[in-house]
């Protein structure tokens, strides 16, 4: 998905070979989310000179582009503002004049990056159009550009200046959709606006100085606010005349005015930047839309809000907000991360899903860690401590995710229903939005996100958030919207995921539903055995991950050799393997871009059985639990039409002496059967990886794929 990174130094004297390579670093830790064109913004020589350089294709393909421009990489900048892109193509193909930064003029005027979508772009682009403005690009993001130059525009000769501030908030409230944007522009030099509205944006910052406090005030309007002094009626403009989405608000020449009483902005100094001396302290900044794309340089962070609009200017971050509602924090803390450099680099691995998968034994302890007492048998979750009561009598638990994340919701549906006793459905969420299903007040959400910004789970929060609805997070990244905009919530501690295959958070995930399934009933005591036997089998369960992957070398030989020449596979599991089968397939199809199709083994015999054939490719999920004699006999029915199945197994599973020769076994250690698929998801997570590097795909990039999604 599309990843934003900026930099400015004040006063910290850099080279424009070094800024270039601070931005293109950045953009190159953000390529695992997946992207399809870059580009970046820097200053020229001449005054009022910007510079763009965009590139379809990788990362590198933008470093050669820029490489070959002859530009004067030595000359030194005391402050400057350098803003960067990596575009997943919504709005047009990829291509150098789609890729970003887009800009107002082909003066460069204002150069913009976006993540997100301007759901108004066409009757923004109808009105620009009529005002003299030439589009080049197929974007939506262009019109926001285009915007800032002219509200600059109209308002230039007034008495009073628009400051950046001022300006972008005139320009954001006639956007519509999400957005987290970048502005850099000549008549600001050496200014930065950053804002955002559903689409992840932060800050890091470096100082030499410590700085005063570990928070910026946020500013808000001492006069009405703009917004609210200019009440004009939404205006729909003849284009979008019927399509209530295409409007634009204010988008007439008298409305975009600074009014005259105005806050004066430039007033306010930022607390936290100011040295013992009063002045402010040589410092730069970092603006991603990721924290992996920062902390090589710093850990001090601050996570910015929805709606908040960020000016970093004379080395200091000023937040503003165009209103203050009730309640509303007056502040945003400066934290730091947790997060080390080498979580995001490959280490020995030859790529970052393989790294991955291998660090599962660890993930999954991280997970656990101080969270089970092994011993006592219990389990404290410190993000749910407030709400037990709550979700304890709540009339149903409803799980939203999607992909992998679903899936890991599906692997425990039935032990949350069998520990809590309080009915429990697991959703699709674009489909639950689709159908927009009813939720009441006391029901309790758990939304389940690696990334935390999969956009059609954040909608599905929002949706159940204004039904009143208990909101609960299951969350790999910290800072991410799903964990600050849920009620409470646990984060899976798995770090960071960089491969665009999920594996160590499903993992991760399925534990820590697990273990909200456990604390939920330990009030139960007719439940406390099944408790203590599940809890023992979770204290085993990293080494048992540590026995499955030594099938490495096995499972490599049968997808070189048997799988890879082959067009499709089934995966067939029932229970709590039937999870296990739809998360095989996923991996297999996502980066070995072969059809697999997990399906519930007691469906066989109702049409899918038609497939299977002496060289329909099959594995069975064939591990002991109390469904295991009916998954024997789908094998038999597979074997009684000449299929020849790969069975996952338990170790020494004597039931499989029957079946003749025609099969081969995966064997697996045993435990509990809700924490099984734990195990066996592995060698299909194996399988997949290998499937990928025989065919020489993109592990860690499939094609048309991103690590986070974060357009509906
Ligand atoms: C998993 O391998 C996929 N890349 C994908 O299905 C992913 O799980 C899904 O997009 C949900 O992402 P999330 O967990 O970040 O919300």
């Amino acid at each position: 998905m599309c990843g934003i990174f900026g930099y400015v130094n004040y006063y910290v004297q850099r080279s424009r070979s070094e800024i270039v390579d601070t931005v293109l670093n950045g953009l190159a830790r953000l390529e695992y989310r997946g992207y399809d064109s870059a580009g970046l913004a820097i200053d020229g020589d001449k005054p009022d000179e910007v510079l763009l350089f965009k590139e379809v294709g990788k990362v590198a393909a933008l470093r050669k582009l820029y490489a070959s421009s002859k530009i004067n990489n030595d000359r030194l900048f005391d402050s400057h503002v350098a803003i960067a892109h990596t575009r997943w193509a919504t709005h047009g193909r990829p291509s150098p004049i789609n890729a970003h930064p887009h800009r107002s003029d082909p003066n460069n005027e204002f150069v913009i990056v976006h993540n997100g979508i301007i759901t108004n772009y066409l009757a923004l682009k109808a009105l620009l159009t009529s005002k003299g403005f030439v589009f080049e690009s197929d974007t939506d993001t262009e019109c926001i550009a285009k915007l800032c130059k002219y509200v600059y525009d109209l308002n230039k000769d007034s008495a009073r200046p628009l400051d950046f501030t001022a300006l972008a908030k005139l320009v954001l409230r006639e956007l519509q959709g999400s957005y987290g944007l970048l502005i850099k522009s000549v008549h600001y030099p050496d200014e930065i606006i950053a804002t955002r509205k559903g689409s992840p944006l932060l800050i890091g910052i470096k100082t030499e100085q410590k700085l005063k406090v570990d928070f910026v005030d946020v500013e808000f309007p001492e006069l009405p606010d703009i917004t609210v002094a200019n009440n004009i009626p939404t205006i729909t403009t003849p284009e979008s005349a019927g399509l209530s989405n295409l409007t634009v608000p204010h988008l007439m020449t008298s409305n975009l005015l600074m009014p005259m009483d105005g806050s004066d902005l430039r007033r306010s100094q930022s607390r936290a930047f100011i040295s013992e001396e009063g002045t402010p302290m040589n410092a730069e900044f970092f603006l991603a839309s990721d924290p992996a794309s920062i902390i090589e340089h710093t850990k001090k962070v601050l996570y910015l809000e929805d709606d908040d609009i960020a000016h970093i200017y004379d080395g200091e971050l000023h937040i503003h907000r165009v209103r203050r509602e009730a309640g509303e924090p007056a502040i945003r803390s400066i934290q730091t991360l947790e997060m080390e450099l080498n979580e995001i680099m490959k280490g020995s691995f030859d790529h970052f899903m393989q790294k991955e998968i291998f660090e599962q034994p660890e993930s999954i302890i991280n997970t656990m860690r101080g969270r089970i007492d092994f011993e006592k048998k219990t389990v404290t979750l410190g993000g749910l401590s407030s709400y037990l009561g709550t979700i304890r009598r709540c009339r149903r638990i409803i799980m939203i995710a999607c992909g992998t994340s679903y899936h890991s919701c599906m692997a425990t549906r039935a032990i949350f229903e069998e520990l809590t006793e309080i009915p429990t459905t697991v959703e699709l969420a674009s489909d639950f939005l689709d159908r927009r299903s009813p939720v009441f007040r006391d029901d309790t959400c758990i939304f389940v996100s690696q990334s935390g910004e999969t956009a059609d789970s954040m909608l599905a929060l929002q949706y159940c958030a204004e039904r009143g609805a208990l909101t609960v997070g299951i969350v790999n990244s910290v800072g991410s919207s799903i964990s600050r905009q849920t009620n409470c919530g646990v984060h899976i501690n798995a770090g960071p995921e960089i491969g665009v295959a999920s594996t160590k958070a499903y993992t991760s995930q399925y534990v820590a539903l697990v273990m909200m399934a456990l604390l939920l009933s330990d009030d139960s005591i007719s439940k406390y055995e099944r408790r203590t036997s599940i809890i023992d089998g979770l204290s085993k369960i990293s080494s048992q991950v540590e026995e499955v992957l030594k099938l490495n070398d096995t499972i490599r030989g049968i997808a070189e050799t048997d799988l890879a020449q082959q067009k499709s596979l089934l995966l067939l599991g029932r229970g709590y393997q039937h999870a296990t089968a739809l998360e095989g397939a996923l991996k297999i199809k996502e980066i070995s871009y072969m059809h697999s199709e997990g399906v519930l083994a007691g469906e066989l015999k109702h049409g899918v059985l038609a497939l299977v054939d002496a060289t329909m490719p099959i594995i069975f999920l064939a591990t002991h639990d109390s469904l295991f004699p009916k998954v024997m006999s789908a094998v038999e029915q597979v074997i009684a039409r000449s299929g020849n199945p790969i069975i996952l197994c338990n170790k020494g599973e004597s039931a499989l002496s029957k079946l003749g020769k025609t099969y081969r076994t995966l064997e697996i250690p045993q435990t509990v059967d809700c924490l099984q698929g734990l195990l066996n998801v592995i060698p299909l997570q194996l399988m997949s990886y290998w499937l990928a590097v025989k065919k020489g795909y993109d592990v860690d990039f499939p094609r048309n794929l991103a690590k986070a999604v974060t357009v509906e």
